[in-house]
Order: C-alpha cells, then sequence, then structure tokens
C-alpha cells in the first residue's frame, strides 16, 4: 500500500463516529507537530528510537545521529515542540534507555532474534568519554528538556525482571530503564489515585512508589522495542481522563493508542516509518 493511500485510508477512519479523534498519522514527528494548535493533547507517553541501538534504515529517523549532542538535540526540538501543544496541565512520560560507548568497533552484527538491532556505522565515542563508558543518555536528554523549560517532576525505574542476559563478567547485567515524569506547568494533572499501589499490610493501597516491575513483551512482526500495556497504562491512568487527547510521537507498533482505546482517551500517533504505522493500523484493529 502506497503512503498516500495508506494516509488516507487512515483519515477516512479518523471520521468515524466510533473513534472520531483516532488518528495515525506518517511522518517525521517535528514536522507533523508543528500542525497542531497550542492546548491539543494532556499528556504525551513515548519512547524515541534510544541513541545509536537500533538502525530504522530511513531518513530523519532519531537515534541515527553521529554525534550524542546531535541526538539530544533533536529530541529538544521535538519536545519542545510537544510541550506546545500540551495542555498547561499536561504531562510527558519519556522512556529512555542507556547505552555504552561503543570502543573501537565501527559496527554492529546483526542480531537474529532482532534484525532492527543491526548498524551500519557505530557511532564514535563522544568527547570526554572512554571507551566501555556507560553513557547516560537518559540522564544528559532529562537535563536538556529541564534547561529548555520542562518541569523535571521525577525519574521512574522500570525495572525488567525478565531482562535479557548478557555476556558480562565486569559489571551487573543491566536490568532498567528510565521513565522520566515532565510537566508544563508547575501545578498539572497527576491522579495518584488511580495509580494506587498495594502497600505491605493488607487490604489498603498507597501512593506509587518510582520502581515499576514490569516484564518486557515482545510484539509479534514489530522489529524494535515495543512498551509494555501495563507500562503504558499507569502513565495515561495518571496523566489523562476518559475523553482526553493523548500523543505518542514515536508510535512504532501502536501500543498507546492500545491502551487508549481501552481506557477511552483519544489520540494521535505519529510514525515516521509506513511499514510500522501498517503494523499499528492493523494491531489497532482497523483493516487495511
Ligand atoms: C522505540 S520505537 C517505539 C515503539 C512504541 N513505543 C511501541 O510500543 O511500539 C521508536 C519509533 O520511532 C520511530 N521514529 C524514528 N524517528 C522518527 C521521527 N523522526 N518521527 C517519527 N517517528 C520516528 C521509529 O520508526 C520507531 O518506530
Amino acid at each position: 500500500m502506497t503512503k498516500s493511500a495508506l494516509r488516507a485510508d487512515i483519515n477516512k477512519l479518523f471520521f468515524e463516529p466510533k473513534h472520531k479523534r483516532c488518528e495515525i498519522i506518517i511522518g517525521d514527528a517535528l514536522e507533523i507537530l508543528k500542525e497542531y494548535p497550542p492546548n491539543t493533547f494532556r499528556c504525551c507517553v513515548t519512547s524515541p528510537p534510544y541513541w545509536g541501538l537500533r538502525d530504522y534504515g530511513i531518513a530523519n529517523q532519531i537515534g541515527a545521529e553521529m554525534k550524542l549532542d546531535d541526538y539530544v538535540e533533536n529530541l529538544t526540538k521535538i519536545f519542545r515542540e510537544i510541550r506546545r501543544v500540551l495542555t498547561e496541565d499536561g504531562t510527558l512520560w519519556l522512556n529512555l534507555g542507556d547505552s555504552y560507548t561503543s570502543g573501537n568497533r565501527t559496527w554492529r552484527d546483526a542480531d537474529k532474534k532482532n534484525p532492527a538491532r543491526a548498524m551500519r556505522y557505530r557511532p564514535p565515542t563522544p568527547e570526554g568519554l572512554k571507551p566501555k563508558d556507560l553513557i547516560g543518555v537518559p540522564w544528559r536528554v532529562a537535563f536538556a528538556l529541564q534547561a529548555d523549560g520542562w518541569y523535571l517532576r521525577s525519574d521512574i525505574i522500570w525495572y525488567k525482571p525478565n531482562c535479557q542476559p548478557e555476556s558480562v563478567k565486569d559489571r551487573p547485567t543491566r536490568a532498567h530503564e528510565y521513565i522520566f515524569l515532565f510537566s508544563k506547568s508547575e501545578k498539572y494533572l497527576y491522579d495518584y489515585e488511580a495509580i494506587k499501589e498495594p502497600s505491605n499490610s493488607h487490604g489498603t493501597l498507597r501512593n506509587k512508589r518510582t520502581i515499576w516491575a514490569i516484564n518486557t513483551e515482545p510484539f509479534p512482526g514489530a522489529h524494535f522495542a515495543t512498551f509494555p500495556p501495563k507500562l503504558v497504562e499507569d502513565c495515561i491512568l495518571a496523566g489523562s481522563k476518559p475523553g482526553d487527547m493523548v500523543l505518542d510521537p514515536f508510535f512504532g507498533s501502536g501500543t498507546v493508542g492500545e491502551v487508549c482505546i481501552k481506557y477511552k482517551r483519544n489520540f494521535t500517533g505519529i510514525e515516521l516509518k509506513e511499514e510500522y504505522a501498517a503494523i499499528a493500523y492493523k494491531r489497532l484493529g482497523w483493516a487495511l
């Protein structure tokens, strides 16, 4: 199916009463976001490509920058646009994983289970870092967004009990990623009641803690890391109300859309790669 036919099809469904304000837009997040007016979205839940980890093989992709600073700057520009289109009480839930400097390797071999992990290049070691250094990408991005005007309200550790084994013997196996909660203003919607967790004592609930233990769940057909729906659920339940508009500018296989439909939120998903938009489109039950 061609890009314009897919877009036309999606736009047709955009006007269907049942999912009146659910849309998938194919294109570059920065360019598409410019078309939206301020105060459109109550909440944004997203996971951009991580720096230097995957090659999606398409122009304008985020994550394939040769320089770490360019990656941070490109994300800052996109999230500035997202701050503009969020409501004043809106929040951003940003998932990011870290990586290590490449040392002297210039490319990474294809991973049989995950073909998109093959890189045609490895970015050079950023200035000031050494081979084998943990880069600290999530925090670099978090500080850049904070400096750009976002309120950095919480770091959340997504602990993955079923994490991939690693063949390392000189450090612990990485079993976590970050989710950062940012707000546009000092006061914002955070429905803490909606995501309370069981306390140690019988039957009582307490305010959600900052460590979320959630297994990864691969989505068939998607050659990249997809969100486990449970992770998205808590972000959406705390950051929006039924009927609100939710945004995912790096839509991938459409997990955010699936959770929005379940909890009666509307959504806009932006995805650069037509093939992935088609996966999301099918997943959300709209036959092509
Ligand atoms: C980590 S995946 C997101 C997965 C998603 N959270 C899910 O659950 O399926 C990141 C996605 O961002 C897309 N992407 C990369 N650069 C983009 C850009 N400039 N604009 C929009 N999407 C982009 C990639 O094609 C990929 O599908």
